[in-house]
Formats: structure tokens, C-alpha cells, sequence
């Protein structure tokens, strides 16, 4: 029996120092890994993800959208307004319709307009939509809308009677 307390004192007395030495290896191996490894880790990590991260996002407000996209500032509702009339004329039709270039009736040129105008409106609308002889559809500039064509034709017409 002394003998098998003996053995286990023995067995005792080596976890002891066993458990020591792991308290003592693990207190050297913390202090090993400094603080900078750890943040070192973190800044790798937030540059791999900012790499990998999606080129589009969905914004969600309009905050976010503005934030992906400064162009929007412009947008308030006064610059996605249509053209005016004048404006519409002087981008699109000004070219030929001030010049008489491809021999285009000149806006303000009562005599040349005034058989044209008593075709009816209807029929410019669709002239100058659809184009005729040297008149090209939309005055070449597709991008119009229906309402603004009319607006440059009544304008063009009010300027030429
Ligand atoms: C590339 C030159 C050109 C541009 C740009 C142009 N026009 Fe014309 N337009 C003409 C010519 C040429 C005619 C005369 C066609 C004919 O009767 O021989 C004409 C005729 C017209 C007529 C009279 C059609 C008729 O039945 O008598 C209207 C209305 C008209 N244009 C509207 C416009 C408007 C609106 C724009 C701008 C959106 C425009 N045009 C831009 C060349 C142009």
C-alpha cells in the first residue's frame, strides 16, 4: 500500500511540473505575439476586402446615392425638366433654321413661312418628326421628345407670322 502511495506522489509531483512548464511556455508564447501582429492582421485584411469589394452598390437613401454619385446634386427637378422651346430651337434646329442652310425656311421669314404654316400644324409635326426633302427627322437630333419637337415647331411658327 505505501508503495502505491508512493507512485502516485510520484505521478503527483510530474503533472505538477507538467502543468508548470504549459502555464510557463503559453505565458512566453502570448507575450511573443505582440499587439502589432494583431493590427498588422486587421489593416491586411480591411485592404484584401476593400480589393475584393463589389463595384457597384445599391443605395438604399438618397444620402448614399449622392455619395456614390456627386452628378446628382445637379439633379433637382428643375434640371430634369424638359427644354424649353428656345432651347430645344437653339440646339437642334437654330443650325439650319437661322442660316437657311440646305435651304431650310428661315425662322422669321413670314413670306417663306406662311404656306407652310397653312398646311396645319399637324402636318409640320409630322415633317419635321418624320422628316421631309431636306428636313431630317427630329432636325437630326432623335433624342426629342414629341412634346419638345412641338414646342420648337410652335416656336419657329409664333417667330414666323
Ligand atoms: C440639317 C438642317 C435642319 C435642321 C437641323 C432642322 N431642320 Fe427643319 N427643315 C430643314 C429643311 C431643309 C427644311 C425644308 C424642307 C422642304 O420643305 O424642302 C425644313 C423644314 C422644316 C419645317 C417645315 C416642314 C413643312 O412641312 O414645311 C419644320 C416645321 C421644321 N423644319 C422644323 C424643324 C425643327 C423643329 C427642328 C429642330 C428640332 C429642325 N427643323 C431642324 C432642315 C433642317
Amino acid at each position: 500500500m505505501s508503495e502505491d502511495k508512493a507512485i502516485l506522489n510520484d505521478i503527483g509531483k510530474v503533472l505538477g511540473v507538467l502543468v508548470l512548464v504549459a502555464v510557463i511556455i503559453s505565458i512566453i508564447a502570448i507575450n511573443l505575439v505582440d499587439e502589432d501582429t494583431f493590427s498588422m492582421t486587421a489593416l491586411k485584411e480591411k485592404k484584401v476586402l476593400n480589393r475584393i469589394k463589389p463595384l457597384g452598390v445599391v443605395a438604399t437613401t438618397i444620402a448614399e446615392a449622392k455619395a456614390a454619385s456627386p452628378q446628382l446634386d445637379d439633379a433637382t427637378p428643375e434640371n430634369l425638366a424638359p427644354m424649353t422651346a428656345e432651347e430645344v430651337y437653339n440646339r437642334a434646329c437654330m443650325a439650319c433654321h437661322a442660316t437657311g442652310a440646305a435651304d431650310a425656311p428661315i425662322t422669321g421669314d413670314v413670306k417663306v413661312w406662311e404656306s407652310r404654316i397653312s398646311q396645319g400644324s399637324d402636318v409640320l409635326f409630322e415633317h419635321a418628326t418624320k422628316g421631309f426633302k431636306g428636313m431630317p427627322p427630329r432636325g437630326g437630333s432623335p433624342q426629342l421628345s414629341d412634346e419638345e419637337m412641338k414646342a420648337a415647331i410652335d416656336f419657329m411658327v409664333m417667330k414666323s407670322q
